[in-house]
């Protein structure tokens, strides 16, 4: 098991991955949001390789205020084995490296399951109100 940089050539199988996690929507294009991390710190987008295979994959980035976490996920037959927490914590030494001091992360309202994931990591909750504008229509 090796966790890297996101290559070209890993698209299908994370998109893939994103899919059969539940993470893709349908106004988001996942192949994309790849494109666009391939253009803005690209370095911080992770995969997990195992036997040729794309197991697991994040994507991190640092605005210079905060670090962001998106697009966790990892595999059904590879969950519960430390990998989601390997990812994390690879994404969050990369944002350290940078001098980034705090990670933030959204999880989608139908996703509770994932909370006490996160809260088990170290993760806290706290009272904001997200808001989005849509620049670009996907
Ligand atoms: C969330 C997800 C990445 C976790 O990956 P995973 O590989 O199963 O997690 P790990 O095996 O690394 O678990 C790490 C720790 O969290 C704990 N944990 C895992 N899932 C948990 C849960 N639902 N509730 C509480 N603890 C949990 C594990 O017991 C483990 O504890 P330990 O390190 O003390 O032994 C995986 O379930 C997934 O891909 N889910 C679908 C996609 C998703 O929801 N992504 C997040 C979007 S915000």
């Amino acid at each position: 098991m090796e966790i890297r940089s996101f290559e070209d050539t890993d698209t299908e199988a994370v998109v893939a991955l994103w899919s059969a996690a539940g993470l893709t929507r349908p106004w988001n294009d996942p192949h994309e949001d790849v494109r666009r991390k391939q253009t803005v710190q690209p370095e911080m987008f992770f995969v997990a390789e195992d036997s040729g295979r794309i197991v697991g994959a994040v994507m991190a980035g640092y605005d210079g205020h905060r670090g962001w976490i998106n697009y966790l996920a990892v595999g059904d037959d590879q969950r519960g084995t430390g990998l989601g927490r390997a990812l994390v914590e690879r994404a969050e030494g990369a944002l350290l490296a940078l001098g980034c001091p705090k990670v933030q992360l959204q999880v989608r309202p139908d996703n509770t399951g994932v909370v006490d994931f996160y809260e088990h990591l170290g993760y806290a909750q706290y009272e904001a109100v997200s808001m989005g504008k849509r620049l670009i229509e996907d």
